[in-house]
């Protein structure tokens, strides 16, 4: 078996199972959730084949992990190299925290831009294996770019569906970019997302959101990458929650390594929601088992502007099985720590992305996670996805091209004392 070049041999067998009634779908199921209750569907992937040494490849990214994914031996990976993003020891936000062993995953790395980008490598090849011929998102807009770009890559046709306004302007220009067909709906993306998986029968698409378990399959792998560059698990994993989707993924990630004894424990798992789009974290404030839906959710971090998340039960589920929690923060705390990411440690984040850590401080001082341990908060999406972010506007000096007037300037700037600059 080709396992240490990751090759086509290296692949899971894996029954797709809905969370809800049990029901088990056929092996070529399209449909986005389960066909007897309407309920989320998973991916039960068998760890037996993998034991705790063939779980990767000697190759980098996503598809390191075949062995645990759920594709067919002969199968092709639909491919832009995403995965085997950076993990960066936060020396100055560490210092800026009192906290003594944070880390930063940084997904703005991958292909377009976003952590999407691991779960559609798995769910465009999926669509292959398929035969389909047109893919399908709602989207705050990082879906979009990433579907529109795998779908390139596939010679699929896409469709993305938007929310009216407030979707970042990198996002839509690299689905516009990849020939992706764009349909603006009427409302927000709770109402697009409703729309899509409503019609989504007989529609001749294939539903690439985030409740697509394949999808899952591939963001899983950000657990099983962090563990291997930390060669042990984190003890909290913090990261920002939009439709759910991710927290559940990266939560199965690091079940399946401790359940393959790779992992000795899993992190606890910490949601962080914009205070004006907090169903989950309003939901585990009062130890409820369900959410309330938030309409008209309002938040700077456009990514995370879902006031119905489609995985909120996965997402709850998550949470108190590795007993984690979830916390709201304020648009403000949310800018602040986009700039601090940005200068104090050149992690040029979206503002969904800084919410992690807008959201230290509070888990210290709430004890929800301590100085002494080992914290990674995940950078989700890149900075230049969203070029309106009031961190992103341009104050430039203007001068004379004379070497007297960048003398008075310089002098200006080696005056101050030290620190990342600013105009
Ligand atoms: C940058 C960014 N961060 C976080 C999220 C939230 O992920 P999820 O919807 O899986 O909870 C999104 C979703 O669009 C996103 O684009
Ligand atoms: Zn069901």
């Amino acid at each position: 078996m080709d396992v240490a070049s990751g090759g086509k041999a290296a692949s899971a067998s894996y029954s797709i199972t809905c969370t809800e009634c049990g029901h088990e779908a056929p092996q070529n199921f399209k449909a986005p959730l389960c066909n007897r209750c309407g309920g989320l569907l998973t991916i039960e992937i068998s760890l037996e084949g993998a034991g705790a040494k063939g779980w990767r490849t000697g190759q980098p990214g996503v598809w390191r992990y075949r062995p645990l994914l759920p594709v067919a031996r002969e199968t092709e990976p639909v491919s832009l190299g995403e995965g085997g993003t950076p993990l960066l020891k936060s020396q100055r936000l560490q210092e800026k925290f009192g906290i003594k062993n944070l880390y930063v995953k940084y997904e703005g790395t991958n292909p377009t831009g976003s952590f999407k980008d691991r779960g559609m490598t798995v769910g465009v090849t999926r669509a292959l294996e398929l035969k389909e011929r047109v893919v399908a998102c709602a989207s705050t807009g990082n879906t979009s770019a990433s579907l529109a770009a795998y779908a390139a890559r596939a010679g699929l046709r896409a469709v993305v569906l938007i929310p009216s306004g407030g979707v970042g302007k990198g996002k839509l220009t690299q689905a516009a970019a990849a020939g992706a067909h764009i349909i603006e709906v009427e409302g927000a993306f709770d109402d697009a997302i409703k729309l899509l998986l409503d019609s989504a029968g007989g529609s001749g698409v294939y539903v690439l959101n985030s409740v697509n378990p394949f999808r899952i399959e591939g963001q899983k792998t950000v657990a099983f990458e962090v563990c291997e560059q930390l060669g042990r698990a984190p003890d909290n994993f913090v990261l920002p929650v939009g439709n759910a989707g991710n927290i559940s993924a990266a939560w199965k990630g690091f079940s399946e390594l401790e359940k393959l004894g790779v992992i000795d424990s899993a992190p606890r798992m910490i949601g962080v929601q914009a205070s004006g789009a907090s169903p989950i974290a309003e939901a585990v404030s009062k130890g409820s088992q369900s959410i309330g839906e938030v309409r008209n959710p309002q938040t700077v971090a456009s990514a995370i502007r879902i006031g119905k998340p489609v995985s909120w039960k996965k997402a709850l589920q998550a949470i108190s099985e590795s007993k984690g929690t979830a916390v709201a923060v304020e648009d403000e705390e949310i800018i602040r720590a986009q700039g601090l990411l940005s200068t104090l440690e050149g992690i040029f984040v979206e503002p969904a992305s800084a919410a992690p850590v807008a959201a230290l401080r509070r888990l210290l001082e709430t004890k929800a996670i301590d100085r002494d341990e080992l914290t990674v908060c995940v950078a989700t999406g890149h900075g230049l996805k969203d070029p309106e972010s009031p961190i992103c506007e341009v104050r430039a000096k203007r001068m004379g091209a004379d070497a007297a007037s960048l003398k008075k300037a310089l002098d200006e700037i080696t005056s101050r004392p030290s620190g990342p600059s600013s105009n």
